[in-house]
């Protein structure tokens, strides 16, 4: 680890976890620890904890843990470097000297400087004879001179060699330029812009940085949009278009469109609140970012066909992480830019007016089904009904439930009551599969038949539970861990993952270092980290953590005792004759 030890404790005792995560999840007390809704998964009943005093927090339900290091990474998206640099921002600290340029950490800030750089060098370009037509371009479209630059809306010049050259002018290498994906290579080895003749729309995220560029060609030449592949600071499914501008106006809603100029457009014409994704459908890391900031999206996507697809899907992910959702209807075949261009003084307020009108998204479910059956006939209403009140089913509110129900009545002529009847029965069953989920899930878990990080537990229960047990108690109490780690050797270990933590431990503690979370969140991934955070919510603090060792050293050195089947069958006999007199031994 190249950041000193004294310096990431300074870190965490400064950034106390339950006042870092508060700023993400809203905590109540529970026993010791603090509890709340999952940041990192979807889930209605509270079962995210944190521990102030073992300096950690753990979701029973999707198994995320770690120290405070490990939720920033999470929560921010960053990794290990940023993390810290992210904490010690917080805490006012300044980081020590050599850490500031290492490895990853350095090439990701040469990468947003020299983004940052071509976004000026583009933007300028648009007041230059030759960026001029890329300026009308814009004009035509209707932006103003404050949105052009609110945006900081550019042009790639033609000659495919003025950004790279610039940027070198600038002290940036080809490697560097060619990381950020700015430039491409050419076949004879040298490095040439991949952005040429386009209006450019720099990709901003949550702390200002320029991770990506969209940009668009002005004639009918396809790709019509050219974006930055994914780079070491950009990856398209995690990011949102405007997101920067829109978490600061959301005020519980965010609208959520297709294009880059549907959200300019919308921008200024005061909708503030409008993202997009990037050039991909919305993924569910796209759908909890969104979560962070607001409790409702408006969908607002293209009028025409691939557009109403996208809204099914962007609908099933939203619901997903429990989002309340309206779906806005641009009517005439358009796109919202297109909309609000095409009723000019008027545009904001007609836009407005839709706003205002849109639905629930069950509407939209209803009327996107019922396109699917031929209602006149008796075999296909039924089908319809069926898969109408499945849908219905889902609404929380027993009164919109209600009118829907009513209104599915009338359409179908059907008695009400039936309709109702065969919702609830629908109800009935999914709460009893659901059920039947928990249960198994349970069972899973206890039997760790699907533990992906210690692969090895479920053929070695007892012991794994034991080692288990023991790296919680040394986690917990620094005396007992002392005592343990005396009498135990790593490989008496059985499982390797539990082995691989008792011995990382064990060096820690003996060259004085406290053994917390903290000493094992820079060796692991996020994934080992919550498996190891798992450990120690799972395990309630022994009355007599003394005890409680000597036991699990025992059963870990009976363990270490038995044979599994595949040493018995290569063993001789004797060996075998010498392992049953041992056991015997131990049972008088
Ligand atoms: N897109 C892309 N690559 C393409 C086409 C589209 O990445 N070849 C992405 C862009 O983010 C674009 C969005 O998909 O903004 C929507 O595409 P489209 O509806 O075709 O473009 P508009 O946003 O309407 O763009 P314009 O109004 O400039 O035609
Ligand atoms: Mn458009």
């Amino acid at each position: 680890m190249p950041i000193p030890e004294e310096f990431i404790q300074e870190l965490k005792s400064r950034n106390d976890i339950v006042d870092v995560v508060a700023a993400y999840v809203n905590l109540k007390r529970s026993g010791r620890n603090m509890v709340g809704l999952c940041p990192f998964h979807n889930e209605k009943t509270p079962s995210f904890n944190v521990s102030r005093e073992n300096e950690f927090f753990y979701c029973f339900g999707c198994g995320a843990g770690g120290d405070v290091i490990t939720f920033i990474k999470k929560a921010e998206n960053l990794d290990y470097i940023d993390a810290v640099k992210f904490l010690a921002q917080r805490a006012g600290m300044s980081m020590p000297e050599d850490s500031r340029d290492s490895g990853l950490a350095h090439l990701k800030n040469r990468i947003y400087e020299a983004n940052r750089e071509a976004a000026r060098f583009y933007h300028k370009q648009l007041y230059t004879p030759e960026g001029k037509q890329a300026l009308d371009y814009l004009r035509k479209r209707n932006l103003s001179e404050k949105t052009i630059i609110h945006f900081g809306l550019g042009y790639s010049p033609p000659s495919r060699f003025e950004l790279v050259n610039h940027l070198k002018s600038k002290g940036f290498t080809n490697q560097e330029i060619i990381q950020a994906n700015l430039a491409n290579l050419s076949k004879k080895g040298y490095p040439f812009d991949r952005f040429s003749d386009r209006v450019m729309f720099p990709i901003i995220d949550l702390r200002g940085n320029v991770i990506a560029f969209g940009g668009r060609i002005m004639s009918d030449i396809k790709p019509k949009y050219l974006n930055t592949s994914d780079t070491p600071v950009f990856n398209k499914s995690r990011n949102l278009f405007a997101l920067q501008f829109a978490k600061n106006k959301a005020k519980g809603q965010l609208i959520l469109v297709e294009g880059y100029m549907d959200v300019i457009a919308l921008h200024q014409a005061g909708f503030e609140n409008t993202v997009a994704t990037l050039g991909t459908s919305l993924t569910q890391e796209q759908a909890l970012i969104i979560k962070r900031y607001c409790d409702e999206v408006v969908i607002c996507y293209d009028a025409d066909e691939a557009g109403q697809k996208a809204t099914s899907r962007a609908i099933a992910i939203l619901r997903g992480v429990d989002l309340h959702i309206r779906v806005l209807r641009v009517p005439d075949g358009k796109d919202p830019d297109e909309y609000i261009k095409n009723h000019g003084e008027q545009g904001a307020a007609r836009f407005r007016m839709l706003l205002d009108k849109s639905s629930n998204d069950i509407q939209f479910r209803l009327d996107s089904l019922k396109k699917q059956y031929h209602l006149e006939l008796s075999d296909q209403r039924v089908e319809y009904l069926t898969e109408a009140v499945k849908v219905l089913a889902q609404l929380d509110s027993s009164i919109e439930q209600d009118v829907y129900l009513s209104e599915l009545s009338n359409e179908l002529n059907v008695e009400k009551q039936a309709v109702k009847m065969q919702m609830q029965k629908y109800q009935k069953r999914q709460f009893r599969d659901a059920r039947k989920k928990e249960q198994r899930d349970i069972y899973d878990a206890m039997t760790a038949k699907n533990d992906k990080i210690n692969s090895e537990k479920f053929y070695n229960l007892r012991a794994a539970n034991a080692e288990e047990g023991l790296i919680s108690l040394i986690m917990k109490n620094p005396d007992t861990a002392k005592q343990i780690f005396r009498q135990l050797s790593p490989g008496q270990f059985m499982t390797s993952f539990n082995r691989k933590v008792y011995e990382i431990l064990k060096k820690h503690s003996e060259s004085g270092g406290e053994c917390t979370m903290t000493c094992i969140s820079g060796e692991f991934s996020n994934e080992e980290t919550g498996s190891i955070a798992r450990i120690l919510a799972s395990r309630p603090r022994e009355n007599d953590p003394g005890r409680a060792a000597e036991e699990y050293i025992r059963i870990l050195t009976e363990e270490n005792e038995k044979m599994t089947p595949e040493q018995i069958a290569q063993a001789d006999t004797q060996t075998i004759m010498e392992q049953l007199r041992k056991l015997k031994e131990k049972k008088k």
